[in-house]
Order: structure tokens, then sequence, then C-alpha cells
């Protein structure tokens, strides 16, 4: 596909940055980060060269499940602020170029959800096949996503003597999407949250949410997502959907609706930021690489969302077990650091004990490798975890604005916070966006940096990516090719200097390397073969500059 106008798929070349709005920046200062709080920083996330900003949920909720157990899919949390305040914000960020979309939780309700309180009441209640009841069900062995928190996936309702199904919590019943009013009543929030001018969903727990329940066979799942998709381009042309689909490459095709697309817009390759840390941890890019090289073709129009972390634990899920524990004992060597036998719930700069070489070349990764990058707020500034929060609540700590009280982020009380503030040696006296932002060598202007390049250079989101062969394991070297041009990004693995050696071809004699993170400017030799040095845990990213070519390098 020709890049005329990168702005047409926005997606493709989007700098998605996710957040929780109730940590972020609490305006009146009763303990909760709220909208207009939000509305205050977007223009440091402006600067920062974010583009689309996630929110994680911020609906009426027990919050038990830090949000994502909704008990009203068209409110706002009144902690937060209010609608208006929601429209205010969504207003600000258009106003700086940027695009909003929402999580969409659609897996599960609350149990204090109307239609879960209506649907226990009775068998015979309205609401009652909103849901998933079984009086003898059949797979009762299988474990919740969350091992250890939870004992199984079927609850039995005393009072309406049948189990109900939660994949996830008991306290988040599952809806039944083969229910056709369900279905209608889940396009009619995504109507409403198009209407109030975001640009679609990061939508939750994908292949659960699409699960039939047993003995259902006259609605294929994948049928319905191409119909959600289809209503969503209706409603909204260019509103996209960002799936969580943790499975192999070869369903995650399935879930972009093939290689013609039409499902999903965008999904997060779990595959890939799982053998990034293999490959880490062995100074070895090789798992990296095989990784990329197994990820389906797909659409034009679709995508793979980058990220190095999340506000979920870092599963290891798709590594083998012995893969899985090298990368528990190189990077999280305390039980505490682990959850639920498969993930880690620490953030980067503790997992590479502040090495800030580590850091920019992970970052730089993420931004040069093909897709759209997606950071974890606070990563841009390098911020630590609370372990004593437990669990995944560990990296979900307040925004670390500056020394001020509790980080700037709220002048409450430490007691009244909604969440703990990091306290050691990577808390807000340490890491701060304030005194980053005066320093252009902080970690945040770095992240400034790779986000204007990344930006401006569109080969990234959108061309063809091959692997380079050469002769250092520790170096991933990687072309990407479009019609606006072609860049080349080198990334060392290891804690050694590297001299990586190998060939460009197909360039017209004349053509120049130039380097676009910092100076550096060499000929191509016409016959392509070229030597590029990298430092410890280096990183390169490369412009190949043709002759004539009018491109701002
Ligand atoms: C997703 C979310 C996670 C949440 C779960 C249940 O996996 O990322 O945070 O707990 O769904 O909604």
């Amino acid at each position: 596909m020709k890049i005329t106008d990168t702005s047409d798929l926005w997606w493709k070349s989007a700098v998605v940055y996710c957040l929780d709005v109730e940590t972020y920046l609490d305006w009146n200062d009763d303990g909760v980060g709220d909208f207009v709080g939000l509305s205050h920083r977007v223009d440091y996330l402006a600067e920062l060269g974010v583009t689309c900003i996630w929110l994680m949920p911020f609906y009426p909720s027990p919050d038990k499940d830090d949000g994502y157990d909704i008990s009203d899919f068209y409110g706002v949390d009144s902690r937060l602020g209010s609608h208006g305040d929601f429209v205010e914000f969504v207003r600000t960020a258009k106003d700086r170029g940027m695009r909003v979309i929402v999580d969409l939780v659609v897996n599960h309700t609350s149990d204090q959800h109307p239609w879960f309180v209506s649907a226990r009441k009775s068998r015979e209640s309205p609401y009652r096949d909103f849901y998933v009841w079984s009086d003898d069900p059949p797979n009762k062995d299988e474990p919740s996503v969350f091992p250890g928190e939870e004992s199984g996936i079927w609850e039995w309702d005393e009072k309406t003597e049948q189990y109900y199904l939660h994949r996830f919590y008991k306290h988040q019943p599952d809806l039944n999407v083969a229910n056709p009013r369900v279905r209608d009543e889940l396009a009619k929030v995504i109507g409403f949250w198009l209407e109030l001018g975001i640009s679609g969903f990061r939508v939750d727990a994908v292949p659960f949410f699409l699960e039939l329940p047993e003995g259902v066979t006259d609605l294929d799942p994948h049928e319905y997502l191409r119909d959600l998709r289809r209503f969503l381009q209706r409603r909204s042309s260019d509103a996209i959907l960002l799936g969580e689909v943790n499975l192999p490459y070869e369903q995650q095709l399935e879930y972009f609706g093939g290689a013609e697309g039409g499902e999903l817009s965008m999904q997060f390759d779990f595959v890939g930021m799982q053998a990034f840390y293999l490959s880490l941890v062995r100074e070895d890019a090789a798992p990296l690489t095989k990784a990329l090289g197994q990820r389906p073709t797909i659409a034009p129009e679709s995508q793979w969302a980058n990220f190095v972390r999340n506000h979920d634990e870092l599963t290891l899920d798709k590594l083998s077990e012995e893969e899985r524990q090298e990368v528990f004992d190189a990077l999280a060597p305390e039980e505490r650091m682990r959850v639920y036998d498969r993930g880690i719930v620490r953030r980067l700069p503790t997992m590479v004990a502040g090495d800030p070489r580590r850091l920019r070349m992970a970052y730089s990764l993420m931004f040069s490798l093909p897709g759209t990058p997606v950071l974890f707020y606070g990563e841009e500034l390098g911020m630590g975890e609370n372990l004593d929060a437990g669990g995944r609540a560990a990296v979900r700590t307040p925004m670390q604005w500056s020394t001020g009280k509790n980080g700037g982020f709220s002048s409450a009380a430490e007691k009244d916070l909604v969440a703990p503030i990091t306290p050691d040696g990577y808390g807000p006296e340490f890491v701060n966006a304030a005194a980053q932002r005066h320093d252009p060598d902080s970690l945040l202007s770095f992240i400034k940096l790779l986000a204007d390049r990344f930006r401006s250079s569109a080969e990234i989101g959108w061309g063809a990516f091959h692997v380079l062969e050469h002769d250092q394991p520790s170096v991933l070297a990687h072309s990407l090719e479009a019609d606006v041009g072609r860049m080349i990004a080198l990334h060392n693995f290891s804690p050694d200097a590297r001299a990586v050696h190998l060939r460009i071809d197909g360039e017209a004699e004349g053509t120049e390397l130039l380097d676009l993170l910092e100076e550096g400017r060499q000929e191509l030799p016409a016959d392509g073969k070229v030597q590029l040095d990298l430092p410890a845990y280096g990183y390169r990213w490369i412009r190949i500059v043709r002759p004539g070519q009018k491109r701002l390098s």
C-alpha cells in the first residue's frame, strides 16, 4: 500500500500511552486522581509525543479488580469526575492532536451490575440469560485466569441453585454473548462512547468475551466480531478495536480476521514481548528473532501493538517451563515478585537493576519493531514498583510528577491515597517528571526522542520487515522498508561492544547511512558491505538516504 497520508490509518503510526485516571493526577486532593487532573497533563503527554491516550476503566465499579469490574457501562466513577469532565478531557486531547481510546470490558460485569443483581434474584429474571448458568458445569476443573486467588471458574448461587461462569474473579460473572439482547446492549455501549468523541477501544480479554456457552451452535464468534467491527466503522469510520488476545500467533491471526482483516484492528504482541525478555536474559537476539519471524502476515489495515510492560503481570505463559524459570531467576528472584506461576509484577527498571543502557535499548527496540508502540504510564520516567501493594497492584502506583508531597500526585494525607507511592530508590525523590523534563540526558528526554523519530519514520508502522543476517548473535539487526524509504535498526543484547558486519543490498551508489538517534553518517560502499559498531547494550537507528532523497533525516 502506498503511504500517501499516514493519518488515514492513524493507528499504524500512533504512539499509544496507557494510564489509569485514578493514579495520574489528583486535582481536588481527595487522594484519587481525576479527569480534571488528567486534563492538566494533556500538554505533558503532547510534549512526550503521545498521539493516542488509552484510558483504563474509569466507570462506576466496586473496584475489586481495579475498575475491571464494572457496575455501569455508561457511567463515570464519581471519584474521578463527571461525564462533563470526561468530555472536556477528550476535547482537550483532540485540541493537542491526540486521540483517546477507552477500555471496553465486556467479557463480564461486576456482580453489583443491575443485570446481575436481577439475574441472580430468580431463574425467571429477564436478565437471567445475560449470564451463563449451569446445573452441572462441564469444565468444572478448569482453573481461573487468577489461580491462587480463585479456585475455579464456576460459582454456586445459593438462592437460584445453579452455578454461574466467571473466567476471572467470582465477583465478575461472565456475560453470555450468545444472547442477542446482550449483543444489542454492548453495541449501544460502544455507540455511546463513540458519540462522546473517542477513537476506539482497547478490548479486554477478547477470547473469553467471545467464548460461547456449551451447546451453542447458531453463532460464529468470529462472525460476531466482524459484525461488531462493521458496526464500529459505521458509527465512526476511523475508530479502532485494540484487542487483548494472549494466544499463539496462528490464533491471533484469526482474531484479526485472517490475512484479510475485518475483525480486531490491532492486537498486542504477547508472544514477541515474552521472547524479548528471554533475549534480554540470555543476551542473545535469537528468541526474539525467532518470534518475529513467526508473526503472521496481516492486512495493511491491521497492526501489531508492541509493548514492554503493561498494567498486568508480565506474563511469561508462552515460554516453556525452563525458559520461564530462566527469566524468573534472572528478573524476579524473589517469590513476591511473581504471580500466578506465570508472571512478574515488577517494572523494567528494577528488573535490570536500573541499568540505563539496558533500559534505553529496550525502549529503542520497542519503538523500532514493526508495529505501534504502547507505553504504560511512568515508563517514560523509569518508575519502579511497590511490591508491598501486592500482586499486580505493585506496578499501579501513582504517577511521579515531582519531589513534592506524594510525588506531586496529590496533597491528600498519605493514608487517603488511592494507591501507595513507590517508597524506595525508584520513588519520587529520585524518579520524577519535573527533574527529567529539564535534563536532556534523562530517560524522559530519550523517550521523547524515540517518539519523535518513530513519528517521522512511517516505515516502522507500515513497512515490510526483514531480519538482516550478520555475524553477532547478540545483535538484532532489522530493516523496515516502505515507499517513503528504508531504515535499519540494530540492538545489542550483550554487555560487550559489538562490531556488526552486514550487507545492505539493493541500494544505488552514493547512498548514505544516517544515524537517527545521534550524530553519525557514513557512506554505503558499492558492494553494500558495512561494519556498524555498537557499544554494550547499544542501539542504532539508521536511515538509508538515497541519492537525491528529500526526506528530512
Ligand atoms: C484483563 C485486564 C486485567 C483484568 C482482567 C479482567 O486481563 O488486563 O487487568 O483484571 O482482564 O477484566
